[in-house]
């Protein structure tokens, strides 16, 4: 219905435009003719009765496409011509009317292009006595009133006008009609529908991002064939679902470019072409550009409910700053704001697709909790809060030829960044597989409830999501409760390449030991905690020290008081040096010792790799030796 009232928005514009002399002769043919070709596809679902399960408007809204397709038959005597096409695909006998273009010598085929509807009117003559009388009066009736429109024209002088807004863009329409429609999928197929229906036709494979909207669909013209009361735009939807079975039964199949292939080819055409070719309109992830992490006010775009205490803030980045808050999935972000006078900062995972052009993050409200509870009551549209560029590391890199199994595991609000990382995943990997174990108290309390189910969809074939609920009596026995070893001994597969953890402390060490003890590699357990455990400050056996710390291309000499951090020297000397947690957990802290030693309290944002390069996270880091240097921008 969309593309019909698309179409015969674009025919009248064209029409009123040449009308008035606002578009040269060219233009208005191609723009009419465009809308007569997607007229086409309404006549053609509905001569199929697939545009609605109601016949009437089938009926209806096919009699007026063929009008504009063409004038000199009915939409009922269309309909008989089509489906005895789909009954005798590609018969030399005279049975299938297309075999006059997808027969025809190929020095031919042009020129039978724009005629369509003369072996059709042909096929409807010799038909004429098993059609039901008022069908073939209504095409008399028709082919008579078409006649006489152009003899009208003629002698009123309007023929160049009335060739120009409807004559000639048919004619054009037509001739890509039976290029693509009949031409491109049944050429040269020597099997007619009747001895094998998976060879009477063929999918044009590869490009589907251009080739897709640009026919139509009608690229995977088989599947039609196979399934004709499908509409159009599932025609890809269907094939990818039964691919397999399409296979098994020798499929007819085409590249882009001609080339035939069998099954076994097309396998392996699909491996090596396949997914480059599906790969050409996703954005792989960049990180920021920033050089360390910095603070820029950015405007909010949208505040929406998510559940009954959170909320999901997306942002307005300006355009200069867009390189700045370029994100890998997994990473986060510092809000600062000012509350009452008083300056509050909090850490915020990511939760849009880094394959995506938006920011957002997801707030949960935590009772006492200031941010939370500004941004659940006060935040609105408009409102500018000031950003820290994305950090952390929590994600992994992403190859688009991986084929790859993940495994994530989140509670509440652990989900933020772990919803980052499956779309990104699933987008940009095309042939890896993800599972999300997913803990929350009901389904009413779970954060991005239909936007995961929407995923789940998309991704049927990749992505499964198993549900735990801690305080449903409704939901399955077995998932019932929070997500512990017990529950998840069961559900875990064989082989996992990588690992994603976030929820509460308690859970993801005891789940990483877990899969620790179960032969996992841990540089490829990744964890995100959003605190880390709250230890008592150990006040002794600490020493004084001269710190030096680059931060944004400058060096800066701090003195460090015995039992600080070297974080919190650099803070009380008055640099902005970066930080969110303060826990250990966030890694925003982050710099390279490049100097001296340090020893870290306790980390749960860097990964052996990071602590072997010597990185440190500063907010837990006590120098051991007199001097340290430490470089915030490496
Ligand atoms: S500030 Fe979060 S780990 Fe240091």
């Amino acid at each position: 219905m969309a593309i019909f009232c698309g179409a015969i928005a674009l025919f009248g514009f064209s029409t009123w435009a040449a009308l008035n002399d606002a578009l040269a002769a060219p233009v208005t043919i191609l723009l009419s003719g465009t809308a007569i070709f997607v007229l086409f596809t309404v006549l053609h679902d509905a001569a199929h009765y697939s545009i609605s399960t109601h016949r009437w408007v089938n009926v209806a809204f096919g009699r007026v496409a063929m009008l504009f397709v063409s004038s000199l038959i009915s939409f009922k005597s269309f309909a008989f011509i089509h489906i005895e096409h789909h009954r005798n695909t590609n018969d030399d006998d005279g049975s299938d009317p297309d075999h006059f273009v997808s027969g025809a010598p190929w020095w031919q085929v042009p020129f039978r292009f724009p005629l369509m509807d003369v072996p059709y009117l042909t096929f409807l003559v010799r038909n004429v006595k098993r059609r039901p009388r008022a069908e073939v009066v209504e095409t008399s009736v028709l082919m008579a009133a078409s006649v006489a429109v152009i003899v009208a024209c003629a002698l009123t002088g309007h023929l160049w006008t009335l060739a120009l807004l409807y004559l000639i863009p048919e004619r054009v329409a037509m001739f890509v009609l039976a290029w693509w429609f009949d031409w491109l999928p049944h050429h040269d197929l020597e099997d007619t529908q009747q001895e094998n229906r998976y060879r009477a036709t063929r999918n044009r494979v590869g490009s589907e991002w251009i080739l897709t909207p640009l026919l139509l669909s009608q690229n995977y013209h088989l599947v039609h064939h196979l399934h004709p009361s499908i509409p159009f735009y599932r025609y890809v939807a269907a094939w990818r679902r039964n691919e397999d079975a399409y296979l098994e039964r020798d499929a007819a199949i085409g590249t882009v470019f001609g080339q035939q292939l069998d099954p076994s080819e097309y396998r392996e055409w699909k491996r090596l072409n396949g997914k480059l070719a599906r790969l050409l309109p996703v954005r792989m992830p960049q990180r920021s550009s920033a050089r360390a992490a910095e603070f820029h006010p950015v405007p909010v775009a949208a505040v929406d409910r998510l559940t009954a205490d959170s909320v999901l803030i997306r942002f307005d980045m300006p355009d200069h700053l867009r390189d700045k808050f370029a994100f890998e999935p997994g990473q986060h972000i510092t809000v600062r704001t000012d509350l009452g006078g008083e300056g509050v900062r909090r850490n915020y995972s990511i939760c849009s697709a880094a394959t995506s052009d938006t920011l957002e993050i997801a707030v949960k409200h935590i009772p006492d909790g200031a941010f939370s509870t500004f941004a659940m009551e006060q935040l609105q549209v408009g409102d500018t809060l000031e950003l820290m560029t994305p950090t952390g590391s929590f994600g992994t890199p992403l190859d688009p030829l991986a084929r790859k199994t993940y495994v994530a595991i989140a509670a509440g609000s652990g989900i933020t960044p772990i919803f980052s990382i499956v779309q990104t995943t699933l987008a940009i990997e095309t042939e890896s597989e993800f599972t999300l174990f997913y803990g929350n108290r009901d389904a009413d309390s779970t954060m991005f409830r239909h936007e995961l189910d929407d995923l789940e969809s998309r991704y049927a074939d990749r992505f499964r999501i198993v549900r735990f609920h801690s305080r449903d009596p409704r939901h399955p026995e077995h998932l019932r409760g929070r997500i512990d070893r017990i529950k998840l001994e069961g559900w875990l597969p064989d082989r996992v390449d990588e690992y994603f953890l976030c929820g509460p402390v308690d859970m993801v060490t005891d789940l990483r030991d877990l899969l620790l003890e179960r032969g996992a590699e841990p540089g490829r357990v990744h964890v995100e905690l959003f605190h880390g455990y709250q230890k008592p400050r150990v006040a002794e056996g600490f020493t004084p020290a001269a710190v030096s710390v680059t931060l944004r291309g400058r060096h800066h000499e701090v003195s460090l008081t015995a039992g600080d951090t070297v974080l919190e020297s650099a803070l009380k000397s008055g640099l902005d040096a970066p930080y969110a947690c303060l826990g250990g957990a966030c890694g925003t802290c982050k710099a390279k010792v490049l100097l001296g030693s340090v020893a870290m309290e306790q980390n749960f944002a860097l990964s052996a790799a990071d602590v072997e390069a010597g990185h440190v996270l500063t907010c837990q880091s006590h120098p051991i030796t007199p001097s340290v240097a430490v470089d915030y921008d490496v």
